[in-house]
């Protein structure tokens, strides 16, 4: 092996990923007095957080004041549908208000009651008003926030860098290397602790509100250094999408535009979510759409609509609909927010006010005036349920010194996530992850790598550029995702879901020959080549823990076993790489809940 040209970076923290919870925990491990660095895919500031329009969710009780932790405790694990790791969920609860109110210390802009209180909207799943929100713009805001807020704290940032692998010095970890996507050069971070903080995994489908950098990069990074990945089969399907025109399909049209009393109809003009309420959810759902309305506009006696069921059942009612042919011209279904003016005096200016994103979303890109027309939806691919196994209290997996917070970890939502938890989990996990490991930094000493697992990143990084024939990694990545979003989306069974796994590993063979075409500058066929990879073990973690889980449960709908679930047998999945490189899958009971917290559950019925 000759001579390996990289430029060698150390750090006590390193933290990869900048969306808000990578920004999270490295403000926080920064105020632990050690040097922090964070190495992001994209430009500051580009993350998917700012696909979490709707608001961050935290029982704050400014709107309705029978709203606490306890409820929203109850709320999360009902919309987890029992598997969430419990303790992630109280201490989520209880600590997510504190994280808003901080962040509005920190110069967050958030909407108001009259009486000056940040104002909280209705959510899915949710059982009072609860989602603090600037319009439909919260994400942004507080990327923009916590950008700023961290900027002058002393982190160094790597922007436009990939890491390619994660280093080890014997069982702990030991850094990462990677590639600066400009120029293609070669980078090793030395760090005592990294935190994982790299979001999703929706670029392994075809449809997704995700943008190009989220092809599950932490998710493999975790899992090929010896961590568990958890509840992989739970991917959230988002019910309002774009679907028209198809270059915007799948862009996010957020819940929020349902909290503001938009509903869904058919191509008939029903609003279908009426004929059919979960059992879970009868006593808290309004049968008839002016008890509906009453609940959007504030009366604490009315039933929420079930437009703001949780996001798992209306994405399925929608997919029926649009199945059994009564969906609008261009395969989705209708979402109406126009209809308030029936109702409400100034609806135009106020859909403007709470909905300016949406507004022009559809002005620009469909030509739709969402002031009086309605928009053409449909299911996205936005989130994954499942992600890097961690302990409830420090974030850290089982790989000593490597943490992970935000959508990367997994925990929180169990089957499926209430909208809004995602901005309230990254802040809560973030500033975690962002204390626990700088401890663990400030009381380890610095870990040694050695050169031969350089190397072999190294060729590995390289083995596209050097192949001289093979396939593009464009078609193999078109392949994947179209084979994911049609076998293992929203409506699943075991034959579809055999058939990913056999596609799969074929795609992987395909993989091994993929060719990159040029030289390392520049070169977005290079990094497509080298995020297959990735985009390979996430997919093949959903596949074959949704083939285990012989239930219809949250996200994960199986149309062999609708109806079923089997609460006798609750359990997590996990995935793991055994020493042959294969996946190993085990089911692991859930730990009971303590009495206090189980006495809150019943006590919310
Ligand atoms: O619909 C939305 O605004 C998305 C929010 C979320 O995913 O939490």
């Amino acid at each position: 092996m000759g001579t390996i040209d990289y430029k060698t970076h150390e750090h006590d923290v390193l933290v990869i990923g900048a969306g808000g919870a990578g920004l999270r925990a490295a403000i926080e491990a920064s105020s632990g007095d050690v040097s922090v660095g964070v190495v992001c895919k994209s430009l500051l500031g580009k993350a998917h957080t700012v696909m979490a329009e709707g608001g961050v969710a935290a029982a704050m009780g400014n709107v309705d004041d029978r709203d606490n932790w306890r409820v929203h405790f109850a709320d999360t694990m009902r919309g987890g549908q029992y598997l969430n790791n419990w303790r992630m969920a109280q201490v989520h609860a209880q600590q997510a208000p504190d994280r808003v109110r901080e962040l509005e210390a920190w110069g967050a802009l958030f909407d108001r009651t009259k009486d000056g209180k940040i104002i909280q909207r209705n959510f899915g799943g949710h059982k009072y008003p609860r989602l603090a929100h600037v319009g439909d713009r919260t994400g942004l805001e507080m990327i923009r926030t916590l950008q700023d807020h961290g900027i002058h704290r002393g982190i160094d940032f790597y922007m436009e860098y990939t890491v390619v692998t994660l280093l080890k010095d014997g069982d702990r970890i030991a850094g990462a290397f990677g590639y600066d996507r400009e120029r293609g050069r070669f980078h090793v971070w030395k760090a005592k602790s990294v935190i994982l903080a790299t979001g999703g995994i929706g670029r392994a489908f075809k449809i997704t509100s995700n943008s190009w950098e989220y092809t599950g990069d932490g998710h493999a990074l975790a899992y090929k250094t010896g961590a568990a990945l958890k509840d992989m089969e739970f991917v959230q399907f988002h019910p309002t999408g774009m679907v028209w025109p198809p270059s915007v399909r799948g862009i996010l049209v957020t819940e929020g535009v349902r909290g503001e009393g938009g509903v869904l109809r058919n191509s008939e003009g029903k609003r279908f979510m009426f004929d059919d309420i979960p059992d879970l959810y009868k006593n808290q759902t309004a049968t008839d759409p002016e008890e509906g309305w009453r609940y959007v506009t504030g009366d604490k006696d009315a039933n929420r609509p079930p437009e703001l069921l949780t996001r798992d059942h209306v994405a399925r009612c929608i997919v029926r609909e649009i199945r059994e042919g009564r969906g609008s011209p261009h395969g989705g279904v209708y979402l109406d927010i126009a209809w308030i003016k029936e109702k409400m005096p100034k609806a135009e200016a106020h859909i403007k006010k709470k909905l300016p994103s949406m507004y022009h979303q559809f002005k620009e890109l469909a030509g739709v005036d969402i002031t009086k027309e309605a928009m053409e939806v449909g299911p996205t691919t936005h989130y994954v349920m499942g992600g890097v196994d961690v302990d409830g209290n420090t974030q850290m997996s089982a790989v000593p010194g490597l943490f992970a917070c935000g959508e990367v970890a997994a925990g929180l939502h169990g089957a499926n996530r209430l909208g809004g938890n995602s901005l309230s989990d990254l802040l809560v996990f973030g500033k975690l992850a962002g204390e626990h490991a700088s401890q663990w930094a400030k009381s380890h000493s610095a870990p040694t790598v050695d050169e031969s697992q350089i190397g072999d990143a190294h060729a590995a990084a390289l083995a596209p550029l050097d192949a001289n024939s093979g396939e593009n990694p464009y078609d193999i990545q078109h392949d994947l995702q179209e084979m994911m979003q049609d076998r293992a989306g929203i409506v699943r069974n075991e034959d579809d879901l055999a058939s990913a796994l056999d596609g799969l590993a074929k795609l992987r063979t395909r993989a091994g020959n993929a060719v990159a075409h040029g030289h390392r500058e520049f070169n977005p066929g290079w990094h497509t080549a080298l995020d297959l990879d990735n985009l390979l073990v996430v997919a093949e973690a959903v596949a074959r823990s949704a083939i285990d889980r012989r239930e219809s449960r949250g996200a994960h709908f199986r149309e062999d076993y609708e109806g079923k679930r089997d609460d006798h047998a609750s359990h997590n999945t996990t995935v793991s790489q055994s020493a042959d490189g294969s996946m190993t899958l085990e089911r692991r009971a859930i730990a009971p809940m303590p009495e206090e917290l189980s006495a809150i559950i019943e006590e919310m019925g």
